[in-house]
Parts: structure tokens; C-alpha cells; sequence
């Protein structure tokens, strides 16, 4: 095993999620600034400073409520058109050379977010949100597909989730400059959304000494290439060799013949399932305002607790690296783990300690399963033909599902008050069931053999395949 990480694997992989990074700090960095807030109403000073210039007035609660949410969820919005552009991108230009070209989004975002207090403009803020959520849904798709392409099928879990590793340490990253006395204050916020330039400079200097995608050259441009050193490929390049075959007697498959074609429809209906699994889950709720639900649940320090947040769910993730038991069984611990805590969450939430610990282990929960496995599961599920399509539109549902949280969670939160995250457990219930019933093991089964299964599952008895096959899945455990 250890043969088949080579250096250049290593920087590839390592280079890649340099986006996953930026994905997570953008995420992350918009819940802090909420700390810096003078009074109540004030929740957000970056806002408050700039909406100064708009409103002679003091702004009210609810413009306030709304601008908040809007500059929260326009990055989704971005996500959604991103994350549904991958195909247009990976086919034509490559997977590196995609994810370099990205990069000119990245550098227009953070100019305009870093220069939104000195031209004191919503309009730059609120755009540059949206434009480094297109990044982030790029991203989404270019960097789970390269990583898990370049890497062995022994390799693919461990590496596959460094996509999701990159998230959470972004999000942490992002936690952490949010202090007050780091960047998170009334002078420097400007620096706090800029910031994301530089991971965007330091992977436009290594992207170019990365290798392509080998499947991509074998598959897409017919050449091959050495991404393992000289003496293990041969296995790797016979499996490519299959499944490049095997996509000659496939059609080039797009976004309508995904779901008209009987061969696809339940690997992408599951694909979907396992992405709105992810998202519906409400993570986003924590991990876009945990402030305020700690301060609600009479946390005195919030601030600190968010970055607790952060550093279990980085934790959760690195333990997740070294998984043995299958995707299955850890996806399905974690949405059953998370909709307890939700429960504990919703019934104790007077006791502050008990709230903190509920958050902690519904994040721990998350990075179990439903964070890494929903990300790199899609590219198993497909071959190289149906892949950039179903990547799009799993991502695209991913982001859709943010935006919904993102946007409606305060004002779900406003009616239901605590009982808010009694729909997450209800939610959560549903997709264990699921799972239970539909999502196959993939782990250490290759792309076309994974999508073998399907087709088999979609010509002969559903049923009797589905049924043996989660049988003989759970044994293997
Ligand atoms: C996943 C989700 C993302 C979330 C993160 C939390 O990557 O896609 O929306 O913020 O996990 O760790």
C-alpha cells in the first residue's frame, strides 16, 4: 500500500484541495464576524459599517435579519451555478486546467470583498459573495473527481476524503481569524474576507507542476501517463483499460439521458439522496450560526465554543481518513448519531454544558459519515462517461439544500423556536432509512464493477440484487 503513495500523488492530491480549503473558509468565515457585534441588533459590523452609508437611520432587526441571511446564502446561490457548470468545464479542458482557471474567480472575489469598506458598496460585497460561491462550487466537483481519479481503488477512501479534510481545516482557519483580536474586528474584517487570495496565488504556482488526470488522458485524450512511478501500474492502467472499454459501448451521457436511461437512474436518485442527506442534515445550521445558538443556549464565551465546534469537526474528519468499515455502516452510524443529538439538543437545551456537548457530537456525527462520504461517493457510483453529469447534478442539489438552510434557518428558528432541530432529526430518521434500503458499499470495489452492479441491479430482479447484495455488504463488515 504504502508503495502506491508516491510524492507526486501526494502533491497532486495535496495541491487539489488547496480549493476544498477556500470552499471551507468561505463557508466559515461569515459566522464569525457575528462575534464582533457592539449591541444585539448589531449582529454583524461589516454590515452595520457599510449599511451606514445606504441608511441615514439606524438599520432595523429585520433589515439587518435580511441582509444577514442574504449574504450568507448568495454564496450558495454562486454554488448552485458552479457546482452545475463542472461538465462543461472537466471535458474540455481537463481536470488540472480546470481547477487552475477557477482561480481568476477566486482573485476577482477576495479584490472585491477586501475593497467593499473602502468603496463602502453592498453591491461589491454582496457580488463578491456570490462570485467565490461559483469558485466553491467549481470546486466542489473539480477536486472530489481529480483526487479520486489519480487515486488507487485501495487508496480511494483515504484520499477522497481530503476533499472534506480541506473543508473542515478551511472552516477552522476561518473560525480562528474571526476573533476579535485576530481579524475579526471593526478594522481588519476587510483583511478576514480578503485572506482568500492567497490560497488561490499559492495553487496557481503548484497546479502547473501537477500531473493530469491519468484516467482522464487514457480515457477522454487516449494517452497515458505515470502517475505511480513504474512499478505498480499496471493494475491501475488494466482497470482504466476496462473502463475505458467499457465507456465505448456507453453513449456520451448528458444531464437529460442521467435520468431517462434505466442504467442511471437509480445510481443517481441515490446520489442525490446521500447529497440533500448531507446538507438537509442541518450542519450548515451550526456552522453558519452557532454563535447565536450557543448564545441563545446561554453560552458566555460563543466565540469559543464555535471554534470547538471546528476543532472536533476536524478531528471527526482526520479519524475518518483512516476508515475500515465501509462507507455504508459509517454513513449510516453518523445520521442516526446526529439525529440523537438533535434530540438531546432540543430537550436540554436549558443547560448550557449540555448544549455545548449535543453541537460537539452532532458535528462529530457528521464528519462520521454524511460530511466526507456524499462528496466522493458520487465519482465511485458513476464511470467516466455518466461522471462530470451526475458530479454536476449532485453538487447542484447539494448546494440547492445549503441554500435552503442557509437562507431559512432564522426564520424557521423564529417560528418553531427550539424545536428547530426536531426537523433536522425527522429529516435525518428518513434518510437512514434510505440508505438502509438503497446505498450499496462501494469501498474497495473498482469504478466499472460499482457500476456493473447497477446495471445488473437495473436489467434482473431489483429487488432480489438490492436485498442479497445489502446482506452480503453488511457480512463483509
Ligand atoms: C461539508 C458540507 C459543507 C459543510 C461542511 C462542514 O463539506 O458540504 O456544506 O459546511 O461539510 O464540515
Amino acid at each position: 500500500l504504502q508503495q502506491q503513495v508516491t510524492p507526486w500523488l501526494i502533491m497532486a492530491a495535496g495541491t487539489a484541495v488547496i480549493g476544498s480549503l477556500q470552499f471551507g473558509y468561505n463557508t466559515g468565515v461569515i459566522n464569525a464576524p457575528q462575534n464582533v457585534s457592539i449591541i444585539s441588533c448589531q449582529r454583524s459590523l461589516f454590515w452595520v459599517q457599510l449599511s451606514h452609508h445606504w441608511f441615514s437611520e439606524p438599520i432595523s432587526q429585520g433589515t439587518l435579519t435580511a441582509l444577514w441571511s442574504l449574504s450568507v446564502a448568495i454564496f450558495s446561490v454562486g454554488g448552485m451555478f458552479g457546482s452545475f457548470s463542472v461538465g462543461i468545464f472537466v471535458n474540455r479542458f481537463g481536470r488540472r486546467n480546470s481547477m487552475l482557471m477557477a482561480n481568476v474567480l477566486a482573485f476577482i472575489a477576495a479584490l472585491l470583498m477586501g475593497f467593499s469598506k473602502m468603496a463602502a458598496s453592498y453591491e461589491m460585497l454582496i457580488i463578491g459573495r456570490f462570485i467565490v460561491g461559483l469558485y466553491s462550487g467549481l470546486s466542489t466537483g473539480f477536486v472530489p473527481m481529480y483526487v479520486e481519479e489519480i487515486s488507487p481503488t485501495s487508496l480511494r477512501g483515504a484520499l477522497g476524503t481530503l476533499h472534506q479534510l480541506g473543508v473542515v481545516i478551511g472552516i477552522l482557519v476561518a473560525q480562528v481569524f474571526g476573533i476579535e483580536s485576530i481579524l475579526g474586528n471593526a478594522t481588519l474584517w476587510p483583511l478576514l474576507l480578503g485572506f482568500t487570495l492567497l490560497p488561490s496565488v499559492l495553487q496557481c504556482v503548484l497546479l502547473p507542476l501537477c500531473p493530469e488526470s491519468p484516467r482522464y488522458l487514457l480515457i477522454n485524450c487516449n494517452e497515458e501517463s505515470k502517475l505511480r512511478g513504474t512499478e505498480d501500474v499496471s493494475e491501475d492502467m488494466q482497470e482504466m483499460r476496462e473502463e475505458s472499454l467499457q465507456m465505448k459501448k456507453e453513449k456520451a451521457v448528458t444531464i437529460p439521458e442521467l435520468f431517462r436511461s434505466s442504467v442511471y437512474r437509480q445510481p443517481i436518485f441515490v446520489a442525490i439522496m446521500l447529497h440533500l442527506s448531507q446538507q438537509l442534515s442541518g450542519i450548515n445550521a451550526v456552522f453558519y450560526y452557532s454563535t447565536g445558538i450557543f448564545e441563545r443556549a446561554g453560552v458566555s464565551q460563543p466565540v469559543y465554543a464555535t471554534i470547538g465546534a471546528g476543532v472536533v469537526n476536524t478531528a471527526f474528519t482526520v479519524l475518518f481518513v483512516v476508515e475500515r468499515m465501509g462507507r455504508r455502516p459509517l454513513h449510516l452510524i453518523g445520521l442516526m448519531g446526529m439525529a440523537v443529538s438533535a434530540v438531546f439538543l432540543t430537550v436540554l437545551r436549558w443547560m448550557s454544558y449540555v448544549s455545548i456537548a449535543a453541537i460537539f457530537s452532532f458535528v462529530a456525527f457528521f464528519e462520521i459519515g454524511p460530511g466526507p462520504i456524499p462528496w466522493f461517493i458520487v465519482a465511485e457510483l458513476f464511470s467516466q462517461g455518466p461522471r462530470p453529469a451526475a458530479i454536476a447534478v449532485a453538487g447542484f442539489c447539494n448546494w440547492s439544500a445549503n441554500f435552503l438552510v442557509g437562507m431559512c434557518f432564522q426564520y424557521v428558528e423564529q417560528l418553531c423556536g427550539p424545536f428547530v432541530f426536531i426537523i433536522f432529526t425527522i429529516l435525518l430518521l428518513g434518510f437512514f432509512v434510505f440508505t438502509y434500503f438503497k446505498v450499496p458499499e462501494t469501498k474497495g470495489r473498482t469504478f466499472d464493477e460499482i457500476s456493473a452492479g447497477f446495471r445488473q441491479s437495473a436489467t434482473s430482479l431489483h429487488f432480489h440484487f438490492q436485498v442479497s447484495y445489502n446482506l452480503m455488504s453488511w457480512l463483509e463488515v
